[in-house]
């Protein structure tokens, strides 16, 4: 690493990466949250430390260890994530959402755990979490902006939609339903769309190599 980071292509840039799959808590025992393993964020953060990167990777559920070299801050929720991408925004010179958000929470989280109901029935109500990447988007000066899109159909016209709805200047797009693609396995198969270029299929591959070659790709576009 040290060696890497002496040479590196992002070598004094401030990186600033989510992962994992959020917590929304139900009531003190319970929760609600999704399949995201966190292995492609944390892919991505190794990558940028080897690159020389000054990395700071927000960390929702993940089973992996902390990354060496890698600043790393634990939390929750939606709300939580929200809190320190925006602390770090005017900071960073590339932020990456690769974090899988829940889309909702509890309209109001129970202070005591939740009994079971008489009638065989249990209704939550949900309310939609804000959008991240968009708020970022929005937010965004003069930062390279990277999202993920995950999708079972339609890949192309949503991620598409994704990237320009969410201002972002780039979006890896994976089709989840395919084996060995995206959420739990140690390989993806993507495509990235950028505002600027022609969508790039790239091959099934292991997320480590995947991370190093978005990285690098990011790196070309803020070292301009
Ligand atoms: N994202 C976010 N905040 C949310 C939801 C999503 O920042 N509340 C980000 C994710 O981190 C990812 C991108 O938006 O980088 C796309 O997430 P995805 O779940 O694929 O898209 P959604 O916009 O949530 O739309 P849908 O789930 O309906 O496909
Ligand atoms: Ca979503």
């Amino acid at each position: 690493l040290a060696v890497y980071q002496k040479h590196g292509q992002l070598k004094d840039k401030r990186i600033v990466i989510s992962a994992g799959g959020t917590v929304e808590a139900i009531d003190p025992v319970r929760y609600i949250s999704n399949r995201s393993s966190g292995k492609m964020g944390y892919a991505l953060a190794r990558a940028a430390a080897e690159q020389g990167a000054d990395v700071t990777l927000v960390s929702a559920t993940t089973q992996l260890p902390d990354p060496v070299g890698v600043t790393t801050i634990h939390i929750q929720s939606a709300q939580e994530l929200s809190e320190q991408m925006f602390a770090m925004l005017p900071e960073a010179d590339a932020i990456i959402m690769a974090a899988a958000v829940s889309d909702y929470r509890m309209s109001q989280t129970a202070e005591n755990k939740l009994k079971k109901q008489d009638s065989g029935q249990l209704h939550l109500t949900l309310v939609e979490n804000p959008d991240i990447l968009a708020q970022l988007g929005s937010a965004k000066t003069n930062q390279y902006l990277v999202g993920f899109a995950a999708e079972t159909q339609n890949l192309m016209t949503y991620a598409q939609n994704k990237l320009k709805k969410k201002n972002a200047d780039m979006l890896v797009a994976n089709d989840v339903s395919k084996d060995q693609v995206g959420f739990g396995y140690d390989t993806n198969q993507v495509t990235i769309l950028t505002k600027d270029n022609e969508p790039e299929s790239l091959p099934l591959q292991s997320k480590i190599t995947l991370a190093r070659e978005i990285m690098k790709k990011i790196s070309v576009a803020i070292n301009g």
